[in-house]
């Protein structure tokens, strides 16, 4: 009858045999055996796809968020089309932020776009906490994605404190995040505070996702690359870590992807990660023994070279595979989002190759 009672009932019937919960990729994040190297893609549900182009045509990228039939219809596409190990729910960022209040907008070809950047104590404390009531429609987008993906595991995300505050005090997209590192630096008691109010935020979104039955969760801090080691650690991991230890006793693995990362590998993973995601510029086996033997990784294809021709692709593909057996548990993925020239032809025998490749002749079972 109430949403707890629903959102139990999901989970419980995750953890049946053949469920969501032992799917291949769920079954990687915990570093459990798997039939094949699962695989799906960053921005699978987007831009390189027509069906995607064509549903979205006279809809803002905001509206569609917000519309659970849109949401649901444009999170299965990907799946139908390539045959991906997982879904994952189509939103942006910036979705739980403009809930709580802040007024932006996401602009094509632009991204998030903030009408009146973060500048003060009294910005941060306009950025009002969320619950489930003020992103109703994401709570119903994934009860009817679950229903409707059956053993396909659905993955939900949030944006990471950094990231976040990244757009809030720019304003926009920037290169070198030179507005967000003067606040960070010159005023580190309000940038703390920015960050604590993200992190509840993100919080709460997160766990408004797992009641309503994700089977697990990435934190996109896409921008996290930009700060030193020593800078992540001081700045960065504690707000990181209330939203990843936050949800340790959530039963799904959570998954902490970021750009630019190499030396923040160990970090990301300490910040309460069961998954690091890994971009292309750090081979898996190095990552791996960065991240250690407790966490599995996922990634790392550069999006790039799905631009080249297949033998290319083939070959790049099959190198991940083999670096990922390194790792404790491999997510294959790529190591950013898809880019929206890529042909859907070549993700799909990605998808395939993949599955091929690390198939296990398999006495499990
Ligand atoms: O991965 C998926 O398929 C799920 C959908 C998803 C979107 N955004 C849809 C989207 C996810 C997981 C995101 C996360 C996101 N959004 C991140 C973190 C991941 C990353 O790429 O680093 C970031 C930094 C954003 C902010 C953002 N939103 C940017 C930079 C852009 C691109 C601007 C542009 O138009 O080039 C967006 C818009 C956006 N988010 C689009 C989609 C499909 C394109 C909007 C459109 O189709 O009109």
């Amino acid at each position: 009858m109430t949403t707890d009672t629903t959102g139990t009932a999901a989970r419980d019937g995750e953890a049946r045999p053949g469920g969501p919960a032992d799917s291949p990729f769920v079954r990687a994040c915990r570093r459990e055996p798997v039939p094949h190297t699962p695989v799906w893609f960053m921005r699978q549900a987007g831009r390189s796809l027509p069906e995607y182009r064509e549903i979205r045509a006279n809809v803002g990228m905001l509206e569609s968020c917000r519309r659970p039939d849109l949401v649901a219809e444009i999170t299965l596409q990907p799946v139908r089309r390539h045959g991906v190990d997982a879904a994952i729910l189509f939103s942006d960022i910036v979705v739980p932020v403009a809930a709580a209040g802040v007024d932006l907008d996401i602009v094509p070809g632009t991204g998030p776009v903030v009408a009146e950047p973060v500048r003060t104590a009294e910005d941060v404390e306009r950025i009002r906490p969320i619950g489930r009531d003020d992103v109703s429609y994401v709570d119903e987008a994934v009860r009817l994605l679950v229903a409707e993906l059956g053993e396909t595991p659905l993955i939900g995300f949030a944006g990471a404190p950094f990231t976040l505050a990244s757009y809030l005090v720019e304003g926009g997209p920037s290169r070198t995040h030179a507005k967000t590192k003067a606040l960070m630096y010159g005023q580190p008691e309000l940038w703390h505070a920015l960050c604590a109010r993200l992190a509840e935020v993100t919080l709460s979104f997160l766990r408004v996702q797992i009641e309503a039955g994700v089977s697990a969760v990435q934190l996109f801090d896409s921008w996290a690359g930009a700060l030193s080691e020593a800078d992540y650690r001081r700045y960065v991991l504690p707000h990181s870590t209330t939203v990843l230890s936050g949800l340790a006793d959530a039963g799904v693995p959570r998954i902490h992807f970021g750009v630019g990362t190499a030396e923040l590998l160990g970090a990301m993973g300490e910040a309460g990660a069961d998954v690091v995601g890994v971009d292309w510029r750090t081979p898996l086996d190095v990552a791996t023994r960065r991240i250690g033997p407790d966490r599995a990784v996922q990634g790392n294809l550069d999006p790039t070279v799905l631009l080249a021709p297949w033998s290319v692709v083939e070959t790049e593909v099959r190198r991940i595979v083999e670096q990922g057996r390194a790792a404790p548990g491999h997510v294959f993925n790529l190591g950013h989002g898809v880019l929206p020239e890529t042909d859907p032809e070549v993700l799909t025998r990605v998808a395939a190759l993949v599955h091929e490749v690390s198939a296990r002749r398999a006495e499990q079972g």
